[in-house]
Protein backbone atom coordinates (compact mmCIF):
# COMPACT_ATOMS: atom_id res chain seq x y z
CA UNK A 1 0.00 0.00 0.00
CA UNK A 2 1.94 3.05 -1.14
CA UNK A 3 0.07 6.16 0.44
CA UNK A 4 1.40 8.16 -2.76
CA UNK A 5 -0.87 6.39 -5.07
CA UNK A 6 -4.03 6.32 -2.68
CA UNK A 7 -7.23 6.50 -5.25
CA UNK A 8 -9.49 9.52 -5.22
CA UNK A 9 -12.50 8.16 -3.73
CA UNK A 10 -14.81 9.99 -5.86
CA UNK A 11 -14.95 9.36 -9.80
CA UNK A 12 -16.25 12.28 -12.13
CA UNK A 13 -16.53 12.43 -15.64
CA UNK A 14 -15.02 15.80 -16.58
CA UNK A 15 -16.88 18.09 -19.09
CA UNK A 16 -19.87 16.12 -18.67
CA UNK A 17 -23.36 18.68 -18.01
CA UNK A 18 -24.24 18.35 -14.48
CA UNK A 19 -27.84 17.90 -12.96
CA UNK A 20 -27.97 18.65 -9.32
CA UNK A 21 -29.94 17.06 -6.83
CA UNK A 22 -32.43 18.02 -4.07
CA UNK A 23 -31.35 16.90 -0.84
CA UNK A 24 -34.39 16.06 1.79
CA UNK A 25 -34.58 15.23 5.70
CA UNK A 26 -34.78 12.03 7.25
CA UNK A 27 -37.65 12.30 9.74
CA UNK A 28 -40.45 11.72 7.49
CA UNK A 29 -42.44 8.89 6.42
CA UNK A 30 -42.11 5.63 6.00
CA UNK A 31 -41.22 3.43 9.15
CA UNK A 32 -38.51 1.35 8.84
CA UNK A 33 -40.25 -1.99 8.87
CA UNK A 34 -42.48 -0.77 6.54
CA UNK A 35 -39.28 -0.83 3.69
CA UNK A 36 -39.79 -4.71 3.68
CA UNK A 37 -43.32 -4.55 2.91
CA UNK A 38 -44.36 -4.62 -0.96
CA UNK A 39 -47.10 -2.16 -1.10
CA UNK A 40 -46.77 -0.41 2.28
CA UNK A 41 -45.17 2.74 0.44
CA UNK A 42 -47.45 4.94 -1.95
CA UNK A 43 -45.41 4.59 -5.42
CA UNK A 44 -43.97 8.63 -5.74
CA UNK A 45 -43.89 9.91 -9.13
CA UNK A 46 -40.21 10.02 -10.95
CA UNK A 47 -39.12 12.90 -11.04
CA UNK A 48 -36.20 15.43 -9.61
CA UNK A 49 -37.64 14.91 -6.04
CA UNK A 50 -37.93 11.37 -5.88
CA UNK A 51 -34.70 10.48 -8.20
CA UNK A 52 -32.67 12.89 -5.59
CA UNK A 53 -34.09 10.81 -2.52
CA UNK A 54 -33.67 7.55 -4.66
CA UNK A 55 -29.85 8.40 -4.57
CA UNK A 56 -29.59 10.39 -0.95
CA UNK A 57 -30.54 7.27 0.86
CA UNK A 58 -28.57 4.39 -1.26
CA UNK A 59 -25.37 5.83 -2.41
CA UNK A 60 -24.94 9.28 -1.20
CA UNK A 61 -22.67 10.67 1.65
CA UNK A 62 -23.89 10.20 4.82
CA UNK A 63 -21.36 12.08 7.48
CA UNK A 64 -17.72 13.37 7.01
CA UNK A 65 -15.22 12.56 9.67
CA UNK A 66 -12.55 14.07 11.13
CA UNK A 67 -9.47 13.33 13.33
CA UNK A 68 -5.81 14.50 13.88
CA UNK A 69 -6.48 16.65 10.63
CA UNK A 70 -7.37 13.88 7.97
CA UNK A 71 -11.05 14.05 6.74
CA UNK A 72 -13.30 11.67 4.93
CA UNK A 73 -16.75 10.12 3.99
CA UNK A 74 -18.61 7.84 4.75
CA UNK A 75 -21.78 6.51 2.38
CA UNK A 76 -25.15 5.44 2.96
CA UNK A 77 -23.84 1.76 1.79
CA UNK A 78 -20.95 0.61 3.45
CA UNK A 79 -17.47 -0.60 1.66
CA UNK A 80 -14.46 -2.50 2.49
CA UNK A 81 -11.59 -0.37 3.83
CA UNK A 82 -14.14 2.25 3.23
CA UNK A 83 -12.30 2.70 -0.39
CA UNK A 84 -15.76 2.74 -2.25
CA UNK A 85 -14.91 0.81 -5.37
CA UNK A 86 -18.55 1.12 -6.67
CA UNK A 87 -19.77 3.86 -9.58
CA UNK A 88 -23.97 4.44 -9.73
CA UNK A 89 -25.35 4.58 -12.79
CA UNK A 90 -28.88 5.92 -13.90
CA UNK A 91 -30.74 5.62 -17.67
CA UNK A 92 -34.02 7.27 -17.56
CA UNK A 93 -36.46 8.52 -20.04
CA UNK A 94 -37.71 12.81 -20.57
CA UNK A 95 -39.06 13.51 -17.36
CA UNK A 96 -40.95 16.98 -16.89
CA UNK A 97 -39.04 19.41 -14.46
CA UNK A 98 -36.10 16.85 -14.28
CA UNK A 99 -34.30 16.18 -17.75
CA UNK A 100 -35.94 16.70 -21.54
CA UNK A 101 -34.08 14.56 -22.96
CA UNK A 102 -33.47 10.62 -21.63
CA UNK A 103 -30.00 9.96 -21.30
CA UNK A 104 -27.36 7.92 -18.85
CA UNK A 105 -26.39 9.45 -15.54
CA UNK A 106 -23.16 9.19 -13.82
CA UNK A 107 -24.30 9.65 -9.87
CA UNK A 108 -21.22 11.62 -8.39
CA UNK A 109 -21.85 11.31 -4.35
CA UNK A 110 -19.54 13.95 -3.10
CA UNK A 111 -21.86 16.59 -4.72
CA UNK A 112 -24.94 14.68 -5.06
CA UNK A 113 -25.00 15.55 -8.34
CA UNK A 114 -26.13 13.73 -12.02
CA UNK A 115 -23.20 13.70 -14.63
CA UNK A 116 -24.54 13.24 -17.93
CA UNK A 117 -22.66 10.92 -20.27
CA UNK A 118 -25.14 10.51 -22.90
CA UNK A 119 -28.36 11.84 -24.75
CA UNK A 120 -30.34 9.18 -25.78
CA UNK A 121 -32.91 9.69 -28.65
CA UNK A 122 -36.25 9.60 -27.69
CA UNK A 123 -36.61 6.38 -30.17
CA UNK A 124 -34.35 4.78 -28.64
CA UNK A 125 -35.09 5.17 -25.26
CA UNK A 126 -38.85 3.49 -26.45
CA UNK A 127 -36.97 0.57 -28.14
CA UNK A 128 -35.09 0.04 -25.31
CA UNK A 129 -37.70 0.46 -22.40
CA UNK A 130 -40.29 -1.24 -24.47
CA UNK A 131 -42.37 -4.01 -22.36
CA UNK A 132 -41.50 -2.14 -19.57
CA UNK A 133 -44.20 0.13 -17.37
CA UNK A 134 -44.40 3.47 -17.79
CA UNK A 135 -42.21 5.52 -16.00
CA UNK A 136 -39.58 2.94 -15.98
CA UNK A 137 -36.01 3.91 -15.82
CA UNK A 138 -32.77 1.85 -14.74
CA UNK A 139 -29.88 1.74 -12.38
CA UNK A 140 -27.21 0.57 -12.44
CA UNK A 141 -23.34 -0.40 -11.02
CA UNK A 142 -20.38 -0.95 -12.32
CA UNK A 143 -16.70 -1.48 -10.04
CA UNK A 144 -12.89 0.29 -10.11
CA UNK A 145 -11.17 -2.86 -8.99
CA UNK A 146 -8.32 -0.81 -8.45
CA UNK A 147 -9.62 1.34 -5.54
CA UNK A 148 -9.57 -2.19 -3.59
CA UNK A 149 -6.61 -3.21 -5.21
CA UNK A 150 -4.79 -0.50 -3.89
CA UNK A 151 -5.00 -1.63 -0.56
CA UNK A 152 -5.55 -5.25 -0.48
CA UNK A 153 -3.94 -6.85 -3.81
CA UNK A 154 -5.48 -10.18 -4.97
CA UNK A 155 -8.49 -9.67 -2.33
CA UNK A 156 -9.58 -6.83 -3.75
CA UNK A 157 -11.59 -8.90 -6.57
CA UNK A 158 -13.72 -10.18 -3.92
CA UNK A 159 -14.14 -6.86 -1.84
CA UNK A 160 -15.70 -5.05 -4.97
CA UNK A 161 -17.68 -7.95 -5.27
CA UNK A 162 -19.34 -7.31 -1.67
CA UNK A 163 -19.71 -3.83 -1.99
CA UNK A 164 -21.52 -4.58 -5.02
CA UNK A 165 -24.36 -6.47 -2.77
CA UNK A 166 -24.19 -3.96 -0.39
CA UNK A 167 -24.69 -1.10 -3.10
CA UNK A 168 -27.14 -3.34 -4.81
CA UNK A 169 -29.69 -3.97 -1.10
CA UNK A 170 -29.33 0.22 -0.65
CA UNK A 171 -30.81 0.72 -3.75
CA UNK A 172 -33.94 -2.03 -3.78
CA UNK A 173 -34.45 -0.41 -0.19
CA UNK A 174 -33.94 3.22 -1.19
CA UNK A 175 -36.43 1.94 -4.34
CA UNK A 176 -38.29 0.65 -1.17
CA UNK A 177 -38.66 4.35 0.38
CA UNK A 178 -40.01 5.76 -2.70
CA UNK A 179 -42.80 3.04 -3.01
CA UNK A 180 -41.41 1.84 -6.21
CA UNK A 181 -40.46 -1.73 -7.32
CA UNK A 182 -37.16 -3.25 -9.18
CA UNK A 183 -36.49 -5.82 -11.12
CA UNK A 184 -32.92 -7.23 -11.78
CA UNK A 185 -31.98 -7.49 -15.13
CA UNK A 186 -30.40 -10.38 -14.71
CA UNK A 187 -30.41 -11.72 -18.20
CA UNK A 188 -27.98 -9.02 -19.27
CA UNK A 189 -24.42 -9.98 -19.67
CA UNK A 190 -21.27 -7.48 -18.95
CA UNK A 191 -21.15 -6.50 -22.72
CA UNK A 192 -24.79 -5.36 -22.85
CA UNK A 193 -24.24 -3.21 -19.32
CA UNK A 194 -21.09 -1.87 -20.57
CA UNK A 195 -22.54 -0.66 -23.70
CA UNK A 196 -25.41 1.14 -21.96
CA UNK A 197 -23.33 3.08 -19.34
CA UNK A 198 -20.49 3.75 -21.40
CA UNK A 199 -17.86 1.81 -19.96
CA UNK A 200 -16.73 0.40 -23.19
CA UNK A 201 -16.13 3.81 -24.36
CA UNK A 202 -11.52 3.54 -24.57
CA UNK A 203 -11.86 6.96 -25.26
CA UNK A 204 -13.42 8.28 -22.36
CA UNK A 205 -11.14 6.53 -19.82
CA UNK A 206 -7.42 7.15 -21.87
CA UNK A 207 -5.63 8.01 -18.82
CA UNK A 208 -7.98 6.69 -16.46
CA UNK A 209 -8.91 3.71 -14.18
CA UNK A 210 -11.28 1.29 -15.84
CA UNK A 211 -14.93 0.21 -14.64
CA UNK A 212 -15.94 -2.94 -14.54
CA UNK A 213 -19.76 -3.52 -15.48
CA UNK A 214 -21.66 -5.18 -12.77
CA UNK A 215 -25.57 -5.32 -12.66
CA UNK A 216 -28.87 -3.33 -13.83
CA UNK A 217 -32.01 -3.34 -12.17
CA UNK A 218 -35.05 -1.81 -13.99
CA UNK A 219 -36.89 0.79 -11.43
CA UNK A 220 -40.63 1.00 -11.52
CA UNK A 221 -43.08 3.61 -10.22
CA UNK A 222 -45.38 1.26 -9.10
CA UNK A 223 -45.96 -1.65 -6.54
CA UNK A 224 -48.25 -3.64 -8.39
CA UNK A 225 -46.75 -6.78 -9.89
CA UNK A 226 -47.71 -7.10 -13.65
CA UNK A 227 -48.73 -10.39 -14.37
CA UNK A 228 -47.21 -10.61 -17.79
CA UNK A 229 -43.94 -11.48 -19.15
CA UNK A 230 -41.01 -10.15 -17.00
CA UNK A 231 -38.57 -8.56 -18.67
CA UNK A 232 -34.93 -9.77 -17.82
CA UNK A 233 -32.52 -8.03 -19.95
CA UNK A 234 -32.97 -4.87 -23.11
CA UNK A 235 -32.85 -5.25 -26.75
CA UNK A 236 -29.37 -6.05 -28.24
CA UNK A 237 -30.30 -4.24 -31.46
CA UNK A 238 -31.39 -1.33 -29.04
CA UNK A 239 -28.20 -1.74 -27.28
CA UNK A 240 -25.75 -1.50 -30.61
CA UNK A 241 -26.58 1.72 -31.96
CA UNK A 242 -26.11 3.52 -28.54
CA UNK A 243 -22.21 3.63 -29.32
CA UNK A 244 -23.54 6.27 -31.90
CA UNK A 245 -25.29 8.62 -29.50
CA UNK A 246 -24.15 11.89 -28.07
CA UNK A 247 -21.67 11.42 -25.08
CA UNK A 248 -19.69 13.45 -22.67
CA UNK A 249 -17.02 13.87 -20.12
CA UNK A 250 -13.91 12.38 -19.70
CA UNK A 251 -13.12 9.73 -16.52
CA UNK A 252 -11.00 11.40 -14.13
CA UNK A 253 -7.60 9.71 -13.46
CA UNK A 254 -7.74 8.27 -9.24
CA UNK A 255 -4.26 7.48 -9.00
CA UNK A 256 -0.85 8.75 -10.33
CA UNK A 257 0.88 5.29 -10.56
CA UNK A 258 -0.68 1.52 -10.23
CA UNK A 259 0.40 -1.75 -9.31
CA UNK A 260 -0.95 -4.33 -11.91
CA UNK A 261 -2.50 -7.57 -10.19
CA UNK A 262 -2.94 -9.87 -12.94
CA UNK A 263 -4.56 -12.50 -10.75
CA UNK A 264 -7.63 -10.05 -10.69
CA UNK A 265 -7.51 -9.22 -14.19
CA UNK A 266 -7.49 -12.93 -14.92
CA UNK A 267 -10.52 -13.83 -12.28
CA UNK A 268 -12.22 -10.87 -14.08
CA UNK A 269 -11.94 -11.89 -17.35
CA UNK A 270 -12.84 -15.43 -16.10
CA UNK A 271 -16.23 -14.22 -14.59
CA UNK A 272 -17.25 -12.15 -17.30
CA UNK A 273 -20.67 -13.08 -17.59
CA UNK A 274 -22.84 -13.36 -21.38
CA UNK A 275 -26.42 -13.00 -22.02
CA UNK A 276 -28.06 -15.68 -20.14
CA UNK A 277 -31.85 -16.90 -19.48
CA UNK A 278 -33.69 -16.54 -15.97
CA UNK A 279 -32.06 -18.23 -13.04
CA UNK A 280 -32.85 -21.53 -11.80
CA UNK A 281 -35.65 -21.42 -8.44
CA UNK A 282 -37.49 -18.30 -9.01
CA UNK A 283 -40.02 -20.93 -7.32
CA UNK A 284 -38.29 -20.32 -3.40
CA UNK A 285 -40.62 -17.02 -3.07
CA UNK A 286 -43.52 -19.29 -1.49
CA UNK A 287 -40.97 -21.42 0.88
CA UNK A 288 -41.53 -18.75 3.72
CA UNK A 289 -44.60 -18.04 5.73
CA UNK A 290 -45.62 -14.58 6.50
CA UNK A 291 -42.75 -12.25 8.35
CA UNK A 292 -42.57 -11.42 11.84
CA UNK A 293 -44.68 -9.13 12.92
CA UNK A 294 -42.22 -6.64 14.38
CA UNK A 295 -44.58 -5.10 17.22
CA UNK A 296 -41.91 -1.99 17.92
CA UNK A 297 -42.29 1.77 18.25
CA UNK A 298 -42.28 2.73 14.31
CA UNK A 299 -39.17 4.94 13.37
CA UNK A 300 -37.80 6.55 10.55
CA UNK A 301 -36.84 4.46 7.43
CA UNK A 302 -34.86 7.46 6.32
CA UNK A 303 -33.03 8.13 10.14
CA UNK A 304 -32.20 4.27 9.97
CA UNK A 305 -30.91 4.25 6.38
CA UNK A 306 -28.89 8.03 6.87
CA UNK A 307 -27.65 6.81 10.63
CA UNK A 308 -26.27 3.18 9.32
CA UNK A 309 -22.30 2.67 10.82
CA UNK A 310 -19.89 0.33 11.58
CA UNK A 311 -18.57 -0.63 14.75
CA UNK A 312 -14.88 -0.30 15.10
CA UNK A 313 -14.91 -2.22 18.54
CA UNK A 314 -18.14 -4.33 19.99
CA UNK A 315 -18.48 -3.76 24.16
CA UNK A 316 -18.06 -7.06 24.85
CA UNK A 317 -21.25 -6.96 27.27
CA UNK A 318 -24.24 -6.06 25.18
CA UNK A 319 -27.13 -8.22 24.64
CA UNK A 320 -29.80 -8.61 22.56
CA UNK A 321 -32.69 -10.24 23.24
CA UNK A 322 -34.38 -13.26 21.32
CA UNK A 323 -37.31 -11.84 19.53
CA UNK A 324 -34.95 -9.19 18.26
CA UNK A 325 -32.02 -12.09 16.88
CA UNK A 326 -35.25 -14.33 15.85
CA UNK A 327 -36.80 -10.90 13.33
CA UNK A 328 -32.99 -10.10 12.08
CA UNK A 329 -33.23 -13.95 11.28
CA UNK A 330 -36.28 -13.69 9.50
CA UNK A 331 -35.34 -10.49 8.01
CA UNK A 332 -32.79 -12.59 6.07
CA UNK A 333 -34.92 -15.08 4.40
CA UNK A 334 -34.95 -14.75 0.59
CA UNK A 335 -38.14 -13.40 0.36
CA UNK A 336 -37.55 -12.69 -3.26
CA UNK A 337 -41.04 -10.85 -4.12
CA UNK A 338 -40.16 -8.36 -1.06
CA UNK A 339 -37.23 -5.65 -0.95
CA UNK A 340 -34.15 -5.90 -0.50
CA UNK A 341 -34.44 -8.94 -2.09
CA UNK A 342 -36.35 -8.53 -5.26
CA UNK A 343 -33.45 -6.87 -6.30
CA UNK A 344 -31.35 -9.13 -6.44
CA UNK A 345 -33.34 -11.85 -7.52
CA UNK A 346 -33.69 -15.72 -7.06
CA UNK A 347 -32.15 -18.74 -6.23
CA UNK A 348 -30.42 -18.18 -2.80
CA UNK A 349 -27.11 -20.03 -2.39
CA UNK A 350 -26.54 -18.02 0.95
CA UNK A 351 -26.63 -19.76 4.24
CA UNK A 352 -25.32 -18.16 8.12
CA UNK A 353 -22.87 -20.49 10.38
CA UNK A 354 -23.70 -18.52 13.45
CA UNK A 355 -21.70 -17.83 16.66
CA UNK A 356 -23.67 -16.96 19.04
CA UNK A 357 -22.33 -15.05 22.35
CA UNK A 358 -25.40 -13.17 24.21
CA UNK A 359 -28.61 -13.70 23.01
CA UNK A 360 -30.84 -13.62 26.02
CA UNK A 361 -32.79 -17.24 26.14
CA UNK A 362 -30.19 -18.98 23.99
CA UNK A 363 -27.57 -20.82 25.00
CA UNK A 364 -24.56 -19.68 23.79
CA UNK A 365 -22.86 -21.68 20.81
CA UNK A 366 -23.28 -22.33 16.78
CA UNK A 367 -26.54 -22.48 15.34
CA UNK A 368 -27.25 -22.68 11.41
CA UNK A 369 -29.58 -20.65 9.46
CA UNK A 370 -31.12 -22.65 6.57
CA UNK A 371 -32.02 -19.69 3.97
CA UNK A 372 -33.20 -22.29 1.59
CA UNK A 373 -35.24 -25.04 3.31
CA UNK A 374 -35.14 -27.51 0.51
CA UNK A 375 -30.90 -27.69 1.68
CA UNK A 376 -31.68 -29.04 4.73
CA UNK A 377 -30.83 -32.33 4.43
CA UNK A 378 -27.78 -31.50 1.95
CA UNK A 379 -26.26 -29.31 4.67
CA UNK A 380 -27.18 -31.45 7.79
CA UNK A 381 -25.06 -34.01 5.64
CA UNK A 382 -22.12 -31.68 4.82
CA UNK A 383 -21.61 -30.94 8.58
CA UNK A 384 -20.33 -32.68 11.93
CA UNK A 385 -22.23 -35.53 12.89
CA UNK A 386 -22.37 -34.60 16.26
CA UNK A 387 -24.36 -31.35 16.19
CA UNK A 388 -28.36 -32.09 16.79
CA UNK A 389 -29.63 -29.33 14.51
CA UNK A 390 -32.75 -29.04 17.07
CA UNK A 391 -34.60 -26.02 16.63
CA UNK A 392 -34.20 -23.68 19.85
CA UNK A 393 -36.88 -23.79 22.54
CA UNK A 394 -39.20 -20.73 21.62
CA UNK A 395 -38.09 -20.47 18.04
CA UNK A 396 -40.92 -19.21 15.91
CA UNK A 397 -42.00 -22.69 14.04
CA UNK A 398 -41.32 -20.74 10.44
CA UNK A 399 -37.79 -20.07 11.29
CA UNK A 400 -35.40 -22.45 9.84
CA UNK A 401 -32.86 -21.68 12.64
CA UNK A 402 -31.17 -25.06 14.07
CA UNK A 403 -28.81 -25.17 17.08
CA UNK A 404 -25.88 -27.30 16.42
CA UNK A 405 -23.93 -27.29 19.43
CA UNK A 406 -23.24 -25.52 22.78
CA UNK A 407 -20.60 -23.63 24.40
CA UNK A 408 -18.26 -20.38 24.29
CA UNK A 409 -17.84 -19.52 20.68
CA UNK A 410 -16.09 -16.33 21.12
CA UNK A 411 -12.69 -17.27 21.27
CA UNK A 412 -12.97 -19.46 17.89
CA UNK A 413 -15.37 -16.62 16.32
CA UNK A 414 -12.89 -14.14 16.92
CA UNK A 415 -10.16 -16.33 15.44
CA UNK A 416 -11.68 -17.34 12.45
CA UNK A 417 -12.06 -13.54 11.50
CA UNK A 418 -8.33 -12.89 11.42
CA UNK A 419 -8.58 -12.31 14.97
CA UNK A 420 -10.73 -9.63 14.64
CA UNK A 421 -11.65 -8.95 18.57
CA UNK A 422 -15.45 -7.46 17.09
CA UNK A 423 -16.53 -11.30 16.28
CA UNK A 424 -15.52 -11.99 19.70
CA UNK A 425 -17.37 -9.39 21.74
CA UNK A 426 -20.60 -8.53 19.97
CA UNK A 427 -23.85 -10.61 20.88
CA UNK A 428 -23.03 -12.78 17.85
CA UNK A 429 -21.51 -12.95 14.28
CA UNK A 430 -21.66 -15.64 11.90
CA UNK A 431 -19.87 -16.94 8.74
CA UNK A 432 -22.07 -16.48 5.29
CA UNK A 433 -21.30 -19.69 4.01
CA UNK A 434 -22.83 -20.59 0.37
CA UNK A 435 -23.43 -23.73 -1.86
CA UNK A 436 -20.41 -23.22 -4.16
CA UNK A 437 -19.87 -25.75 -6.48
CA UNK A 438 -22.55 -26.65 -8.16
CA UNK A 439 -24.08 -23.06 -8.71
CA UNK A 440 -20.89 -22.50 -10.53
CA UNK A 441 -21.07 -25.81 -12.21
CA UNK A 442 -24.65 -25.10 -12.99
CA UNK A 443 -24.33 -21.49 -14.31
CA UNK A 444 -20.36 -20.68 -14.85
CA UNK A 445 -17.99 -18.87 -13.37
CA UNK A 446 -19.71 -15.46 -13.47
CA UNK A 447 -21.77 -17.24 -10.79
CA UNK A 448 -18.52 -17.17 -8.08
CA UNK A 449 -19.59 -12.97 -8.43
CA UNK A 450 -23.32 -13.34 -7.79
CA UNK A 451 -22.65 -15.81 -4.80
CA UNK A 452 -21.17 -12.64 -3.09
CA UNK A 453 -23.41 -9.82 -4.29
CA UNK A 454 -25.94 -12.75 -2.33
CA UNK A 455 -23.71 -12.04 0.87
CA UNK A 456 -23.70 -8.13 0.56
CA UNK A 457 -27.58 -7.86 0.49
CA UNK A 458 -27.63 -10.24 3.79
CA UNK A 459 -24.86 -7.57 4.84
CA UNK A 460 -26.74 -4.64 4.13
CA UNK A 461 -30.54 -5.84 5.94
CA UNK A 462 -27.97 -7.07 9.10
CA UNK A 463 -26.34 -3.94 9.22
CA UNK A 464 -29.92 -1.73 9.19
CA UNK A 465 -31.63 -4.61 11.46
CA UNK A 466 -29.24 -3.66 13.84
CA UNK A 467 -29.53 -0.03 13.68
CA UNK A 468 -33.34 -0.49 14.33
CA UNK A 469 -32.65 -3.10 17.27
CA UNK A 470 -30.93 -0.27 18.86
CA UNK A 471 -27.19 -2.05 18.08
CA UNK A 472 -24.66 -1.73 15.14
CA UNK A 473 -22.63 -4.35 12.71
CA UNK A 474 -19.87 -4.49 11.14
CA UNK A 475 -19.12 -6.74 7.98
CA UNK A 476 -15.59 -8.34 8.25
CA UNK A 477 -14.04 -9.55 4.90
CA UNK A 478 -11.37 -10.76 6.27
CA UNK A 479 -11.47 -13.93 7.70
CA UNK A 480 -10.10 -17.48 7.61
CA UNK A 481 -12.14 -19.64 5.41
CA UNK A 482 -10.46 -23.49 5.71
CA UNK A 483 -10.79 -23.02 10.04
CA UNK A 484 -14.17 -22.05 9.40
CA UNK A 485 -14.90 -25.46 7.17
CA UNK A 486 -13.09 -26.84 9.80
CA UNK A 487 -15.12 -25.76 12.32
CA UNK A 488 -18.64 -26.99 10.88
CA UNK A 489 -17.62 -29.80 8.92
CA UNK A 490 -17.48 -28.87 5.19
CA UNK A 491 -15.44 -30.69 3.40
CA UNK A 492 -14.38 -30.26 -0.42
CA UNK A 493 -15.82 -27.22 -1.98
CA UNK A 494 -18.92 -27.98 -2.06
CA UNK A 495 -19.69 -25.28 0.42
CA UNK A 496 -17.45 -22.12 0.78
CA UNK A 497 -17.38 -19.79 3.44
CA UNK A 498 -17.90 -15.92 1.90
CA UNK A 499 -18.04 -13.42 4.33
CA UNK A 500 -18.48 -12.71 8.29
CA UNK A 501 -20.66 -10.32 10.16
CA UNK A 502 -20.78 -9.51 13.81
CA UNK A 503 -23.67 -7.61 15.64
CA UNK A 504 -23.98 -5.88 19.08
CA UNK A 505 -22.77 -3.01 21.40
CA UNK A 506 -20.54 -0.65 19.64
CA UNK A 507 -18.03 1.84 21.65
CA UNK A 508 -18.16 5.01 19.90
CA UNK A 509 -14.68 6.06 18.59
CA UNK A 510 -14.50 9.94 20.91
CA UNK A 511 -11.08 11.02 19.23
CA UNK A 512 -13.29 11.51 16.06
CA UNK A 513 -15.63 14.62 14.86
CA UNK A 514 -18.58 14.31 12.55
CA UNK A 515 -20.20 16.83 10.43
CA UNK A 516 -22.72 16.30 8.01
CA UNK A 517 -22.91 15.01 4.44
CA UNK A 518 -23.45 17.99 2.61
CA UNK A 519 -22.58 21.11 3.54
CA UNK A 520 -25.75 23.10 1.86
CA UNK A 521 -28.77 23.02 4.81
CA UNK A 522 -31.20 20.48 4.05
CA UNK A 523 -33.91 23.29 4.02
CA UNK A 524 -32.35 25.36 1.15
CA UNK A 525 -32.49 22.50 -1.19
CA UNK A 526 -35.78 20.79 -0.10
CA UNK A 527 -38.62 21.38 -1.75
CA UNK A 528 -41.54 19.19 -0.04
CA UNK A 529 -40.61 16.59 2.38
CA UNK A 530 -42.86 13.81 1.90
C1 LIG B 1 -17.17 -6.07 2.33
C2 LIG B 1 -16.77 -5.40 3.62
C3 LIG B 1 -15.76 -5.94 4.39
C4 LIG B 1 -15.40 -5.32 5.59
N1 LIG B 1 -14.43 -5.89 6.38
C5 LIG B 1 -14.12 -5.36 7.57
C6 LIG B 1 -13.22 -6.02 8.45
O1 LIG B 1 -12.69 -7.10 8.14
N2 LIG B 1 -12.97 -5.43 9.65
C7 LIG B 1 -13.55 -4.23 10.02
O2 LIG B 1 -13.29 -3.74 11.12
N3 LIG B 1 -14.42 -3.59 9.19
C8 LIG B 1 -14.73 -4.13 8.00
N4 LIG B 1 -15.65 -3.52 7.18
C9 LIG B 1 -16.27 -2.23 7.55
C10 LIG B 1 -15.67 -1.08 6.72
O3 LIG B 1 -14.40 -0.77 7.20
C11 LIG B 1 -16.62 0.12 6.75
O4 LIG B 1 -17.77 -0.22 6.01
C12 LIG B 1 -16.00 1.36 6.15
O5 LIG B 1 -14.94 1.82 6.94
C13 LIG B 1 -17.02 2.47 6.02
O6 LIG B 1 -17.59 2.78 7.26
P1 LIG B 1 -19.16 2.72 7.49
O7 LIG B 1 -19.58 1.29 7.27
O8 LIG B 1 -19.33 3.15 8.92
O9 LIG B 1 -19.81 3.62 6.50
C14 LIG B 1 -16.04 -4.13 6.01
C15 LIG B 1 -17.07 -3.60 5.21
C16 LIG B 1 -17.44 -4.23 4.04
C17 LIG B 1 -18.57 -3.65 3.23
Amino acid sequence: MDWATQPDPFRRFLGAPLLPLLLTGVDAAPPYDALFEPSAVAAQPVGLESVSAFFQFSLALSAWKESLGSRWALRINPSSGNLHPTEGYLVIGAVDGFTDVPGVFHYAPKDHVLERRCELPLALWDQLIEGFPRGTCLAGLSSVHWREAWKYGERAYRYCQHDVGHALAALGLSAALQGWRVQPLTAMGDDGVSRLLGLDREHDFEQAEREHPDLLIAVMPSTITHSGERHLGLPSHALETIRDCTWYGRANRLSSDHVDWEWIDAVADACVKPTTGDLEGSTQATEFSDPFDTKRPAVSARRIVQQRRSAVAMDGHTGITDDQFYLMMDRILPRFERPPWRALGPPAYVHLGLFVHRVEGLVPGLYFLVRSPSRLAGLRNATRREFTWQKPDGCPPGLPLYHLTSGDARGVAGHVSCGQDIAADGAFSLGMIAEFEQPLQCHGAWMYRRLFWETGVIGQVLYLEAEAAGVRSTGIGCFFDDPVHDLFGFGGSAYQSLYHFTVGGPIEDTRLTTFPPYAQEVTNRVTKDN
